[in-house]
């Protein structure tokens, strides 16, 4: 009894260099940058849901969403999105397709778009339904745009 719960710490103590090694080095950066996206998703999904009536328009909710969405999108991609992170490589889950390191500028030019489409979205959110409407649609079209090339489809 005494020798096992001895041995056991010992064994897993031993085994942790192991796991640590295992481990993808870009693992922070992969989850950081779906972070961000789940991120969107989640702000996105709110005004989308109010743009087709789903969720009653709330000005106040609608302004913090776009703001919220606006806020990922000034985030410096530098560091995100490492070479050898994308599929084929990381060991960690990632749909990233390697086009992003091919076409990086491809890539980063659906960013801006997004920051663009992000900044409008923000000016009309508070501003009533219709004019909210008016300005998701962009939004949309520039996440679906760069999900096209950038990201493998499920
Ligand atoms: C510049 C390209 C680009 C734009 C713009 C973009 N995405 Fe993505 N998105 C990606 C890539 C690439 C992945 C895959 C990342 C990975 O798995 O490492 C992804 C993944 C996701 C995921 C899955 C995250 C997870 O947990 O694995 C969601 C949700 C998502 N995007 C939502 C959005 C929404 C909503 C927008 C627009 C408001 C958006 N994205 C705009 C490139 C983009």
């Amino acid at each position: 009894m005494r020798l096992s719960r001895l041995a056991l710490p010992a064994l897993a103590l031993a085994a942790l260099p192991t796991l640590a090694a295992a481990q993808d080095p870009n693992r922070t950066a992969i989850l950081a940058r779906q972070g961000q996206m789940e991120l969107l998703q989640l702000h996105g999904g709110v005004l989308f849901g109010m743009a087709r009536g789903n969720i009653d328009y709330d000005a106040e909710l609608a302004s913090l969403a776009a703001g919220n969405i606006l806020a990922v999108t000034t985030l410096d991609q530098s560091l995100l999105w490492p070479e050898g992170s994308g599929v084929g490589e990381a060991t960690e889950e990632t749909r990233a397709l390697p086009a992003i390191w091919e076409d990086n500028a491809t890539f980063m030019g659906h960013w801006s778009d997004l920051g663009l489409a992000a900044e409008a979205l923000a000016e009309a959110a508070g501003g009533g339904l219709e004019s909210m409407q008016a300005a998701i649609g962009p939004l949309g079209q520039s996440c679906s745009g760069c999900h096209e090339s950038f990201r493998q489809s499920n």
